[in-house]
């Protein structure tokens, strides 16, 4: 009997379906191991309405994003590094930033300016650091052919990986979804939004890390 279809492939088959398991909380790159019908039950959400949302998205576009899996590993590299690491090592700098000025100037006014400001500037020196180790070492390595003896530090990334989905789930929780309060500024709202997107594209490249680019170095493909 076939196994059931986890979160992971249904992502890696169908790419648009990122946007529908956002938009239902379902967590796709560090749980992506767990079956989609489970994962909807727990969303409350029936698998035909996931379908029908998912093919609602993809007939809205009318080229359909790379299949990733069916890529040579050096070309998804490159894909991460330009589309993921370049622009979050900008984007780091810049919410922490915008972190530290709406704590100075509405920090009184509401706690978890404070608490957003503490997870915020944790989870980006770990992402510097994380990503400084795959552009340096592990990258490379998968690269020139030998990512079948990377199991070592593709664990260390594993680990890293849950440590930042906890990071991104902890500040969901504290923002209510990053709904702005009546009497946030235009700088806060900037900084809720930032963040909604920081995760949004921190899902979408550990998914491709986690489930296509880590599993197939390790069992020797190129
Ligand atoms: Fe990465
Ligand atoms: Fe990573």
């Amino acid at each position: 009997m076939d196994s059931p279809l986890t979160v992971a492939a249904l992502v890696t088959q169908h790419p648009r379906a990122v946007a529908v398991l956002q938009r239902h909380l379902i967590d796709f790159c560090c749980g992506g191991a767990r079956p989609l019908a489970e994962a909807c039950g727990r969303a409350n959400l029936s698998l035909e309405t996931l379908m029908d949302e998912l093919h609602a998205e993809e007939a809205r576009f009318t080229s359909p994003d790379t299949r990733w899996d069916l890529e040579p590993l050096p070309r998804l590299i490159t894909h991460l590094l330009e589309r993921y690491h370049a622009p979050l090592w900008s984007e780091l700098p810049r919410l922490r930033a915008m972190a530290t000025k709406v704590l100075r100037v509405h920090g009184d006014k509401d706690a978890r300016i404070a608490e957003i400001n503490v997870i915020l500037s944790d989870l980006a020196d770990e992402l510097e650091q994380h990503m400084r180790k795959e552009e340096q070492v592990l990258f490379p390595m998968i690269g020139s052919g030998r990512g079948s003896a990377a199991g070592g530090p593709v664990a260390v990334m594993h680990a890293e990986h849950d440590s930042a989905g906890e990071a991104l789930r902890a500040m969901r929780r504290l923002t209510d979804g990053y709904t702005p309060p009546a009497e946030a500024c235009g700088t806060w709202r900037a900084l809720w939004q930032g963040l909604e997107a920081l995760e949004a594209e921190l899902h979408a490249h550990i998914h491709l890390e986690n489930n296509i680019l880590f599993p197939r170095a390790l069992r020797g493909g190129r």
